[in-house]
């Protein structure tokens, strides 16, 4: 029997006959030849079935196989100059495993709400396949990073009474006789990690109840979030951009596949592999926005608009320092110099994409710690334990928070980031 393999191993088996398990994704016939796009979940590539060299049966066979069937295919390897892929399959038999009824997705072009409705066949094609490969790239070179860097990997709940980003989006769940919320931010729960482990990071699902529909927003993301003991917000941002640019150069060196299925240009990647990442504080950019015609002032949050004018404005990812502390959340440390902004920065990515991650220095105190719970109204019977952390042995500590699909869908340069995550969740869609 011929050796079994994948076809993303191909390359290896050049003039061997070999069996694949495929689905077919397209095919063409003519009198004497078919060609039929095949798929095994590994990669994409062509199987060629000539009249001459196969079986009346079997040429039959392969014209009468639907989009999305599945079947043992077995052939002889052949380098093909002509395909992304490099090789193909010079077909010699063909065994039906699962017929197929018609595909809903055809190799036509369809409107995105109906691939999302089809989300769970959607995933078949090219451009998912890509998206999800990266996808899953990135995740293996976040644990890489982190675990070269001596970062402990610590899991915080996911059920939690506090609500670290803000109480206007959380979702509220029953927990027996309580309210419960889904977790936006494990970030109290690192600092709790860091104090006791140093250098931890959680890497896992977030919650927000975004009502606005933007191309940036899901209602179920995934958050990287490192926390550092002993650490100051400049250390914090020479390890943010290492780790932007080791995420880059991991996809730029093991994902060429997909990123040549997704057109993405691998010189403009190589760019942000370049350290250090340009930083500016927030009173430049309001400065820069302002000269670039936007009526900003100080004190605005800034939207989509405002992040894609700065980020123009480099070539490379850009670090936007010390926000006026009306704008972000109760837990960081204000400056020392300067009491209307906090020692925080935002990193926004190129080529329009927005902000990527968001991190600061913590407040360490417990008297301004306590003072900023209560001044922005939260619970603070929620809150003792992560003051408990300011009582015993309180130290100077910062972290920060990528969203992974932030990141990917500018990594893989997409348009919205529902197309970045197997099964997006947003304000109109909990199916498929
Ligand atoms: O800036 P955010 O709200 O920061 C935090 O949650 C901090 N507690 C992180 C920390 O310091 N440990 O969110 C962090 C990142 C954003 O920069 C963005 O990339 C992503 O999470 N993000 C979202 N991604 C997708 N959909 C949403 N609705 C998102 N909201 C934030
Ligand atoms: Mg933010």
């Amino acid at each position: 029997m011929p050796k079994r393999i994948n076809i993303i191993d191909a390359k290896d088996h050049v003039d061997e006959e070999v069996q694949i398990g495929v689905w077919l994704t397209d095919k063409r016939s003519s009198g004497k030849i078919s060609f039929l796009q095949l798929r095994d979940g590994t990669a994409f590539f062509q199987g060629v079935v000539l009249k001459n060299k196969v079986s009346e049966e079997v040429f039959d066979a392969a014209k009468e196989l639907r989009q999305e069937s599945s079947f043992w295919v077995t052939g002889t390897i052949h380098e093909d100059s002509r395909s992304h892929f490099g090789y193909e399959i010079q077909v010699s038999n063909i065994e039906l495993i699962g017929d197929s009824e018609d595909f809903p997705i055809t190799p036509k072009e369809h409107g995105i709400e109906f691939l999302l409705d089809h989300r769970h066949l959607w995933l078949r094609s090219r451009k998912p396949f890509a998206i999800m490969h990266i996808r899953n790239e990135v995740i293996r070179a976040t644990y890489e990073f982190f675990n070269q860097e001596g970062f402990i990997k610590m899991d915080p709940p996911i059920l939690t009474g506090s609500a670290p980003e803000g109480t206007t989006e959380l979702f509220q769940t029953d927990y027996f006789d309580k309210d419960a919320y889904l977790s936006q931010s494990g970030q109290l729960y690192m600092e709790a990690g860091a104090m006791a482990y140093n250098k931890v990071f959680s890497f896992g699902p977030t919650f927000r109840a975004e009502k606005s529909k933007t191309r940036r927003h899901l209602t179920e993301f995934w958050m990287i979030e490192p926390e550092m003991a002993f650490m100051h917000q400049d250390e914090s941002l020479e390890i943010q951009e290492r780790y932007i640019a080791f995420l880059v150069q991991a996809v730029i060196d093991n994902c060429q596949y997909d990123l040549k299925l997704l057109d993405r240009d691998v010189d403009q990647l190589k760019k942000y592999t370049k350290l250090p990442y340009p930083r500016i504080s927030y009173d430049e950019a309001i400065e820069m926005l302002q000269k670039g015609g936007f009526d900003s002032k100080w004190g605005d949050d800034f939207g989509s608009p405002e992040e894609t004018f700065i980020s123009d404005q480099f070539e490379q990812p850009v670090f936007v320092m010390n926000y006026p502390k009306a704008i972000k959340p109760f837990y960081m440390k204000p400056a020392e110099d300067r009491d209307d902004v906090y020692v925080c920065a935002d990193l926004l990515a190129p080529e329009g994409y927005g902000e990527i991650i968001g991190g600061s220095e913590r407040e360490v105190d417990y008297d301004k710690l306590l003072d900023s719970i209560e001044k922005a109204g939260l619970d603070l019977s929620q809150y003792e334990w992560y003051l408990d952390l300011r009582r015993y042995g309180s130290v100077p500590h910062s972290g920060f928070g990528l969203g992974l699909e932030r990141a990917i869908t500018w990594i893989c340069k997409l348009d919205h980031l529902r197309e970045s995550i197997p099964f997006p969740r947003m304000i109109n869609r909990l199916r498929p």
